[in-house]
């Protein structure tokens, strides 16, 4: 069975919700207006539960199936945040709050899901519970670390949860995932390097932070190059190098920001222990001193076989067998699903959005031909997982 037809029907809705969102764009915490209208709707779909201000201003609707014989419990999430780029697509829905945009697609991941709440509110054609999570702040902020600790599973009596983010590039009517890890552990590096400020033409009364600070940047390279087994997968880039004031003087600080990405605990405790070495041993070498702050942001997205196989054989059931890759490429980016995954299995899995912008480009948009999809992904996960 593909598309279930009621989605069908209801595409133009859906859309509409989307593009209303994807004009009203909220960064992080401060999604009041989405979380607002994703409460109001789901009200209005008659949720036997409304949650609000779960993780700060995650929102939280539980539809009970018709028979309520089962105790089974699934929680399906989708993301509200935008991010801090400023929109140059020109389409007419485009954003109207200046410097901020949909450009991740969470305003076409919070309205499939809104979608799909419609339909088993008003359907119930399932024998257990299905709990939606939409949370704020993926972009950074741990809105789903948030959630998860403010007691959301428990509170629920999630048993499996299930997420989905839209994949540029990959066609529209197709999944990807994999069992195992699917996305990065992404890591916050900070470096602080004090030395001794000089009068540029007196170098040798001062240690220069500038040379530290290169050579730091440099031997870090040598970590995913010359530590990392070659078949294990790593990413360590130092992108802020802020430093000095004027031509002719030596500055007395420095400092670095960059980001880990890694793929394993392992490696991930490797990349940390290596840094801190090459971090303040180059700074040593130079009589100056290094301080390296590295802060374990989001967890590696880590898939759970037995979820992951049932989640791929409902999108099976959607797009056909051959339109889902079950053993998709890792990939170095992050989600904050992967806090869910490590408090309960489940899977996370990309929908397919076309010949489109990448992912935080300004020029990138939702393809809203992906939605009957993705709602009808949702719909049936639920349908199926707890069958009347
Ligand atoms: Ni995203």
């Amino acid at each position: 069975m593909p598309i279930v037809n009621r989605v069908a029907e209801m595409q133009e809705e859906i859309a509409a919700w989307r593009r209303d969102l994807h004009a009203h764009p909220e960064i992080l915490f401060d999604v009041h207006r989405t979380a607002a209208t994703v409460a109001e709707k789901l009200k209005a779909f008659g949720c036997d539960e409304v949650v609000t201000g779960i993780g700060r201003t995650g929102v939280v609707g539980v539809i009970r199936g018709r028979k309520g014989r089962s105790s089974k419990v699934i929680g399906l999430r989708a993301d509200m945040d935008a991010l801090p780029i400023a929109e140059q697509t020109g389409l007419p829905y485009q954003s109207t709050v200046p410097g901020r945009m949909h450009a991740c697609g969470h305003d076409g991941h919070t309205a499939m899901l809104l979608g799909a709440a419609k339909y088993l509110a008003e359907t119930r054609n399932f024998d257990g519970t299905a709990v939606l999570i939409f949370q704020p702040a993926e972009e950074g902020g741990g809105g789903g670390r948030e959630m998860v600790k403010d007691g959301l599973m428990e509170r629920f009596g999630i048993a499996e949860v299930y997420g989905m983010h839209n994949y540029p590039g990959l066609p529209v009517g197709s999944f990807a995932t994999r069992p195992g890890p699917l996305m990065a552990a992404a890591d916050r590096i900070a470096i602080e390097i004090e030395g001794r400020g000089a009068h540029a033409a007196k170098p040798h009364e001062g240690i220069d932070t500038l040379l530290v600070g290169a050579q730091i940047v440099n031997q870090i390279q040598s970590i995913v190059s010359r530590n990392v087994d070659p078949l294990g997968s790593a990413v360590v880039s130092i992108t802020q190098f802020h430093a000095g004031t004027a031509d002719n003087i030596i500055p007395q600080t420095a400092s670095l920001r960059g980001t880990a990405r890694s793929l394993s605990p392992e490696i991930r405790d490797l990349v940390e222990k290596r840094l801190r070495e090459v971090v303040e041993g180059t700074a040593r070498l130079y009589g100056a001193s290094a301080k390296l702050t590295y802060f374990r942001d989001y967890p590696v997205t880590k898939n759970h076989p037995q979820q992951t196989a049932f989640a791929a054989a409902v999108a099976a059931e959607i797009a056909g067998e051959e339109r889902v890759d079950t053993n998709a490429e890792p990939v170095m980016g992050a989600e904050d699903f992967s806090f869910m995954l490590e408090a309960r299995p489940g899977a996370f899995i990309f929908v397919g959005n076309g010949d489109t912008a990448g992912l935080h480009h300004p020029a990138y948009d939702f393809n809203d031909a992906a939605i009957p999809f993705g709602t009808s992904y949702w719909i049936r996960l639920v349908e199926t997982a707890m069958p009347v």
